[in-house]
């Protein structure tokens, strides 16, 4: 059995390891499901397991439901189905803490020992994971505004509560004979995952997602703990541990602090349209036809290509791939930049380009691109906004201030393909637009890339 385990927790190990480069991507995930394939088996035949078949009937329905979700969904969806997933396995660590303290203390009496410490914890933890997840799903599929949803005194509330949820935790273990505090601190747990989230933007959800999961890692470690389940100690740390340096490298990669993302209510304000800015550009967008930007494009010979979120949403990809090569067969030299925030979620443009095939060696890297814009003549940014926006760098009024962006400002000409002036993410102006060097080739992307790559071919 701990054998078993053990070859689980190498799969888990590298999984992670080939997670972190799209180019072994796929493989780190193969790995990471026959991993979880084993530790399922090996579970249930570990002696003393009852009902064997109610858990293989569990597992089909859950795994029948977690396919077919992973193969509909869009790309754009993937953050909150990620929300989804790990909502469930939150909520799964505070149901397994309650049947615990029932099975050790039938009466709803006391728990002794270490274990009430963990059962606490995953009922904790888990109950603010699964209902904060919910609710990080819910503003992300729009079924709740995306704006922060906040009132006076919200702070003191939520305070109040978590303090109330800790209370209720100290008084079992100090050996209070009442079950009911247990459901009391799943639900006041429960009640603080809504109430935690709701003041935050649905554009910090990705980070929410991340530091809910990094939360479900720990509550599933507890629940290790608990059942004595060494796989599940360190399979949960490891997911507590990478949530949460993936929290933190999103926070640094939008020059936020991580309690600015939790308490900062980021997003509220909507200044609409681009608008002249700070840094004196000019105050005319110059809009330009797609035979004009092919002829720009055709006769480069550097074309950095800056994919962001709105390619995403026009599933671009292949045409952009489409465009390249017709690029790279007149002889310009073509590479991509991806900010490491581009798009709603952590290698969201890596994973659309791989979709594509773009060859991962094109792909640059924040400060590797942003050293070969002074060489490069025309930044075809595709949908993206806020990471190209230079106010990050030079208006010290600016929400964004302090972001590292990608500097396509340095790049002889600049092309945005973008359907109108709104904004991005951040709902900000966006003076790269008002930039004499700019000109913005309007609507939807896909259909954008796909009459320059028209335009190109006939040259
Ligand atoms: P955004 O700033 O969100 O801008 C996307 C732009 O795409 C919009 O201005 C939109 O303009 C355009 N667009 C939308 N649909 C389009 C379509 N069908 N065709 C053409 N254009 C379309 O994107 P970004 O530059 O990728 O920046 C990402 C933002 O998300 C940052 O602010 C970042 O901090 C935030 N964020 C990212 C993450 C992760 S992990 N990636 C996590 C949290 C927050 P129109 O409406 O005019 O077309």
């Amino acid at each position: 059995m701990n054998l078993l385990y053990l070859v689980t927790i190498a799969c888990f190990i590298f999984a992670l390891k080939f997670l972190s480069s799209p180019a072994t991507a796929r493989r780190g995930n193969q790995i990471g499901a026959v991993g979880m394939v084993i530790a399922i088996i090996a579970t249930l035949l570990k002696s003393g397991v009852h009902i064997t078949w109610l858990m293989v009937i569990g597992a089909g329905i859950g795994g029948a439901f977690g396919a077919l979700g992973a193969r509909r969904v869009k790309m754009t969806a993937m953050p909150q189905m990620v929300a989804l997933f790990n909502g469930v396995g939150g909520g799964a660590a505070a149901l397994v803490a309650l049947a615990e303290f029932h099975k050790l203390a039938p009466g709803g009496g006391r728990i002794q020992g270490d274990v009430s410490v963990a059962i606490l914890l995953s009922a904790l933890i888990g109950a603010v994971s699964f209902s904060g997840s919910l609710i990080a799903f819910a503003k992300l599929q729009e079924l709740l505004s995306g704006r922060p949803i906040t009132y006076p005194g919200q702070k003191i509330v939520n305070g109040v509560l978590f303090a109330a949820c800790i209370a209720a935790g100290i008084a079992i273990l100090t050996g209070a004979e009442h079950s009911w505090l247990l459901w009391a601190l799943v639900a006041g747990a429960s009640l603080f995952g809504v109430l935690f989230v709701l003041p935050i933007g649905g554009a910090d959800m990705p980070v929410v997602i991340s530091l809910l999961n990094a939360f479900t890692g720990l509550a599933a470690a507890a629940t290790g703990f608990e059942l004595e389940n060494n796989v599940l100690i360190v399979s949960g740390m490891l997911v507590g541990a990478s949530g949460t340096m993936l929290t933190l490298l999103m926070g640094r990669a939008m020059n936020r602090s991580i309690a600015n993302v939790l308490f900062g209510a980021f997003g509220q304000v909507s200044t609409g349209a681009a608008g002249p800015s700070a840094n004196g550009a000019s105050n005319s967008v110059r809009s330009a036809t797609a035979d004009d930007v092919a002829v720009m494009l055709a006769y480069a010979s550097k074309v950095v290509v800056v994919p962001g979120y709105g390619m995403a949403v026009a599933q671009a990809q292949h045409d952009v791939r489409a465009l390249a090569d017709i690029l790279e067969a007149k002889g310009v030299e073509v590479t991509y930049a991806i900010h490491p925030v581009a798009g709603r979620m952590p290698g969201h443009m890596n994973v659309l380009l791989a979709e594509a095939n773009v060859p991962y060696p094109q792909l640059k890297e924040m400060d590797e691109a942003n050293a070969e814009f002074g060489r490069t003549d025309v930044a075809l940014v595709i949908g993206a906004n806020d990471v190209v926006n230079p106010d990050a760098r030079n208006n010290a009024g600016s929400p964004i201030y302090g972001m590292p962006i990608l500097n396509v400002d340095q790049s002889q000409a600049i092309v945005v393909l973008k359907r109108s002036m709104n904004p991005g993410f951040a709902g900000i102006a966006n003076p790269l637009f008002l930039n004499p060097k700019t000109v913005m080739l309007f609507g939807d992307a896909k259909d954008s890339v796909a009459r320059l790559a028209a335009g190109v071919k006939q040259l």
